[in-house]
């Protein structure tokens, strides 16, 4: 399928999509999202992607909402704005961040306000060194909305978070990296390999169990312990079932054939 607002390429098992507004910087206007939403139901869908990347076009990540497309355009049209909003909440939050597939930002430039939403709720976030940040909002007037305060005040520390919120200061990839918004930060020149290097990686393990593994993570969050103890349970039974216990081929190749150490190499599963 082609989008209007996206380029999507297919090839070893692993989906890129990548943002192509980048004469806009990639701002996100409301056909940019319902096309995110119909790619994301694709890439769901493709038993041949075992790994999402999202990237920018261009010297842009995601220059966050579409101030004009998005907000102000449809300001005196209550019904656009909510159709809009209702498009970049379900890609967002409704797909990316419970697709059952890794996902990974390849952050190549400017990403700001909204982006940062969709940037949180990515498993991974590999930054080149010329990328900057920055929650914008206050810079022009709003406050950071559609689930990006609530989101940076978990993923980190609130003086950091409070930072970005109300200095509305850019940072830099290197900052961004201290503060845990992205896992690391690379040469512009090595994102995208460092990025298939990590897709390698993933592709390695079991998708059943990686899977398990996100879903548990992203429930978990908003449980207390106790409640956490029993859907980690639940979920490993439902695992067994589901999975057919491919662990014990691991305890097995383990064990009896001693053909790899699970501490620092992945089993050869069969399903
Ligand atoms: N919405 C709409 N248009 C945008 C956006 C945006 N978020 N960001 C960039 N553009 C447009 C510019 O208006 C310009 O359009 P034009 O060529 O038609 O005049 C084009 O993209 C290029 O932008 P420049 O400002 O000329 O590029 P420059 O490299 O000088 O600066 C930068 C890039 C820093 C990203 C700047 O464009 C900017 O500050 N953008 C706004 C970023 C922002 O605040 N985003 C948060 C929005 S709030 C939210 O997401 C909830």
């Amino acid at each position: 399928m082609s989008y209007e607002t996206l380029l999507v390429d297919k090839a070893d098992e692993i989906t890129t999509i990548t943002l192509n507004r980048p004469r806009a910087k990639n701002a996100m206007n409301p056909q940019m999202h319902l096309d995110m939403c119909a790619a994301l139901a694709e890439v769901e869908r493709d038993d041949g992607c075992r790994v999402l990347v999202i990237t920018g076009a261009g010297d842009s990540f995601c220059a966050g909402m579409d101030v004009k497309e998005y907000f102000y355009d449809t300001d005196k049209s209550p019904g656009e704005r909510a159709a809009a909003r209702k498009a970049a909440f379900e890609w967002m939050f409704g797909r990316l961040r419970v697709l059952p597939k890794p996902t990974i930002a390849a952050v190549n430039g400017w990403c700001f306000g909204g982006a940062f939403a969709w940037l949180s709720v990515c498993d991974f976030a590999i930054a080149s060194e010329n990328a900057k940040f920055g929650l914008s909002e206050v810079n022009w007037g709003i406050i950071p909305a559609g689930g990006v305060t609530k989101l940076v005040s978990t993923l980190l520390a609130p003086r950091d978070a409070l930072y970005l919120v109300m200095t509305g200061r850019p940072v830099s990839a290197r900052k961004a990296a201290e503060m845990r918004l992205v896992n690391e930060t690379v040469a512009p020149e090595k994102l995208r390999e460092t990025v298939l290097d990590l897709a390698a990686e993933l592709k390695k393990k079991n998708p059943t169990v990686l899977a398990y593994c996100k879903e548990v993570f992203r429930v978990d969050q908003t449980l207390s312990l106790e409640e956490a103890l029993a859907f980690e349970s639940a979920k490993w039974m439902e695992l067994d079932a589901v999975g057919k216990k491919t662990w014990h081929q691991g305890v097995e190749q383990f064990k009896q054939e001693r053909s790899y150490r699970p501490g620092l190499e992945t089993y050869r599963w069969k399903s």
